[in-house]
């Protein structure tokens, strides 16, 4: 198989194998067959692209029938990654070998579908019966030595071909071995096992539709003769694959692939080297972006102004490496080889030679001028200057240097080591090289980089801005704290908006506040709640309390009756009426706004791409990704039906609704043509 880039099992690729099989068969000089790629991986399974068309013949269980029964001897030669079914082409082989440090897997799950190729029914025919649903269930590659009673032999990779061919060789004359003829049977241990991964999953993938019917496959591999399995295998993948959540998983495949493009920037711009990092603040961010890059071995310079300061934020990093230590993550030589690439210090003049620094101290522009008037000072000519401030004007920040081109936004997610988003922030004299240098270093340090332009909160926090107001606003209206994050929580996010403010700190957000009062002075209900509650000092869980209240040493919210009192009062003093509000109404009233503020960002071309905006939302704000992030879920119900909604508030809300619910003219124009976000072109 040569199917560039992944070999991805499309028509050509099914109907070649159809083809090639039939050759092979109906010649007398073919003793036996041997399926390789190549490419340097083996298969990437199903092609992706071809769902949506609905023309997917010939099918690829058809194909894979074939190859079974074939009356020649046929050996999967795996000599790079197989999934999906890439993976299942290999167990429809009647011989596997595989080269020693391979990885494969069925991730289909990840699609919101099952492996619909007799995935589910050869893999627990041919291992174990907990490693073939771990595989299916979770959908993690794993290493072929795991798994290795799945291969003849496991081979370095100069040897596969010649092997191979040897164990074809071998084979003739021989009876085959159909993985279809294993009998399986049930046993309480099988039921036992299945009902434990669903109790498991129902856990760990909560929300999720495709996960139970992965275990409903593999639980008929047991119960039914293959043929039968392998039908109803068919019935329950089709099931699947008819879901907005599989529609909405495989959307968001590619929308994380398609991130990373740059179609702007000229294909021969050449990188910056990027050697070694600067990072001035070592703070909640500042260290966490730190680890980052030693994670991955680049050395980091740590400034801070105090030592006492540089000397906590070193000690947090060491403590945070040691947990991972203590879980079994890392090795102790794993931690000290990563603390030896942090070095810290107290001047600047340690910088001069670093290729990149990102600068993470006080979400102040007086501050990060000070700090930028520094670097411009000291760093060498073509390093790279960047700013993780989360909500600043950042070519205020570049224009107090004398080199703006080489100035821009990284803004990382907290906690920085842990979140996948980066948002990279181009600013209005960002150079090509630089942004295409930090989208290749977003890679390195195993984020998923996505280009922003400049706004107040940029595109993540921008649009999460209008979801806590809106959340603070249903409170004097009427609902509770718990009924509004239950509504989010149900509807997939990890948590609702106010254990989300709590535990980042409800003084973030009344800072913010404070320096933007010209946009929001004309709301008097704009966020009183929370404002009330910092000013008293309860600022979240970091304090105990916050909108809930937290026993010592506790994340776990306990909803605080004075808190509705609060929101009582405030409500009486703005003449708000308060009332029952359903559950559709939090919801749509916190989700609506959210996407009507991302139409407005793609009109102004801070984003690029409707599928960036959902690509930040799912890794930076724990969106549910079987709902392909904000946009893919507008696109599912209808923009006409999120305007018509949008509408709807604008006038039943009054002045209130007047103002914060103007539909985006993006929103009115695609219901008027009837187009989706995913079609948008700026
Ligand atoms: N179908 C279509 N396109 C695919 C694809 C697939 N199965 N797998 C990868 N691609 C495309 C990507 O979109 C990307 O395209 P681009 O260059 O235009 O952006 C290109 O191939 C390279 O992909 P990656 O950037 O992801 O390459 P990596 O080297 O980082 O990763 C990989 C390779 C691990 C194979 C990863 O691409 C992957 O996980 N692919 C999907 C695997 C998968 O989910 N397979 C199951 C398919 S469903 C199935 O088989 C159903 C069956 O059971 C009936
Ligand atoms: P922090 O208060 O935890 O850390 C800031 C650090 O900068 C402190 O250690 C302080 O001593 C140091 N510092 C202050 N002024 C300095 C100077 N002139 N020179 C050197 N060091 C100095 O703040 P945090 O949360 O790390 O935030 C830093 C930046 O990251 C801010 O711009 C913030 O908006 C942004 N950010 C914060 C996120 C969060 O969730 N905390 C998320 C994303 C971005």
């Amino acid at each position: 198989m040569a199917n560039k880039p992944v070999n991805a099992l499309s028509k050509a690729i099914r109907t070649g194998l159809i083809d090639a099989m039939n050759m092979a068969l109906a010649n007398d000089n073919v003793e036996a067959i041997v399926i390789t790629s190549e490419l340097a991986l083996f298969s990437a399974g199903a092609d992706i692209s071809e769902f949506s068309s609905g023309d997917l013949a010939p099918i690829l269980p058809d194909v894979l029938t074939l190859v079974e029964n074939s009356s020649k001897p046929v050996v999967a030669a795996v000599n790079g990654g197989a999934f999906g079914g890439g993976l299942e082409l290999a167990l429809a082989c009647h011989y596997r070998l595989s080269t020693n440090h391979n990885k494969v897997g069925l991730p289909e799950v990840h699609l919101g579908i099952l492996p619909g190729a007799g995935g589910t029914q050869r893999l627990p025919r041919l291992i174990a019966p907990e490693k073939a649903l771990q595989m299916i269930v979770t959908g993690a590659p794993t290493s072929v030595k795991a798994i290795s009673e799945l291969f003849v032999s496991i081979v370095e990779p100069s040897e596969l071909l010649v092997q191979a061919i040897k164990v074809a060789k071998q084979a003739v004359g021989k009876v085959i071995p159909a993985t279809s003829l294993i009998k399986l049977s049930s046993s309480p241990e099988i039921e036992a096992l299945c009902e434990q991964t669903k109790v498991q999953t129902s856990a760990k993938a909560r929300g999720f539709f495709a996960p139970a019917k992965c275990i409903e496959a593999v639980k008929a591999a047991f119960e039914l003769p293959f043929a039968q399995g392998l039908k109803r295998e068919g019935e329950l993948f089709e099931e699947c694959m008819h879901t907005p959540q599989a529609r909405a998983q495989q959307h968001f495949f590619f929308a994380e692939r398609v991130a990373g493009a740059l179609p702007q920037i000229a294909k021969d711009t050449a990188l910056r080297d990027i050697k070694q990092v600067a990072i001035i603040g070592a703070g909640t961010m500042g260290g966490g972006i730190a680890m980052n890059f030693a994670n991955v071995g680049i050395p980091v310079v740590l400034l801070e102004l105090e030592q006492a300061a540089l000397d906590k934020g070193l000690e947090l990093i060491r403590r945070n490496y040691e947990n991972s230590a203590k879980k079994g993550k890392l090795t102790q030589e794993q931690v000290e080889q990563r603390m030896e690439l942090l070095t810290g210090t107290t001047s600047y003049d340690d910088l001069s030679e670093v290729d990149l620094v990102i600068e993470a101290v006080f979400e102040k522009m007086s501050v990060k001028k000070q700090v930028f008037e520094a670097l411009d000072k000291v760093c060498k000519p073509g390093a790279i200057l960047a700013s993780n401030t989360s909500t600043l004007d950042l070519d205020e920040i570049a224009q107090c240097t004398s080199r703006e081109q080489d100035v821009i936004g990284l803004h990382f997610f907290s906690p920085a080591n842990v979140m996948k988003l980066l948002e990279i922030v181009q600013g209005a004299k960002t150079a090509d090289d630089v942004i295409k240098t930090a989208m290749h270093l977003a890679k390195t340090i195993k984020k998923v980089g996505v280009l922003v332009g400049v706004c107040f909160g940029f595109v993540g926090n921008r649009m999460i801005e209008v979801y806590g107001r809106e959340a603070g606003r249903l409170m004097l209206e009427g609902a509770t704290p718990q009924q509004i994050d239950k509504v989010i929580y149900d509807f997939g996010l990890p948590m609702g908006p106010f254990t989300m403010g709590d535990m980042a700190g409800l003084d973030i957000g009344y800072f913010v506040r404070q320096s933007r009062k010209e946009f929001i002075s004309h709301d008097p209900s704009y966020c009183t709640v929370a404002d009330e509650l910092v000013e008293a000092g309860r600022v979240g869980l970091k304090a105990g309390k916050g909108v809930y209240l937290y026993d010592a040493g506790s994340r776990s919210p306990i909803p605080d009756p004075s808190v509705l009192d609060i929101a009582k009062r405030k409500a009486k003093e703005l003449g708000i009426q308060r009332r029952d509000i359903s559950d559709q109404e939090i919801l749509e009233r916190c989700i609506y706004p959210l996407i009507n503020e991302g139409a407005n960002i793609l009109l102004e071309g801070i984003a690029q791409r409707a599928s960036d905006i959902d690509v930040i939302y799912v890794y930076g704000y724990g969106f549910p990704v079987y709902r392909g992030g904000p946009m893919k879920f507008a696109d599912e119900i209808g923009v006409k039906e999120v305007l018509a909604r949008m509408k709807h508030y604008e006038t039943a809300l009054g002045e209130y609704g007047k103002h914060w619910f103007t539909p985006s003219p993006l929103l009115e124009e695609l219901a008027q043509k009837q187009q989706t976000f995913a079609g948008f072109k700026a």
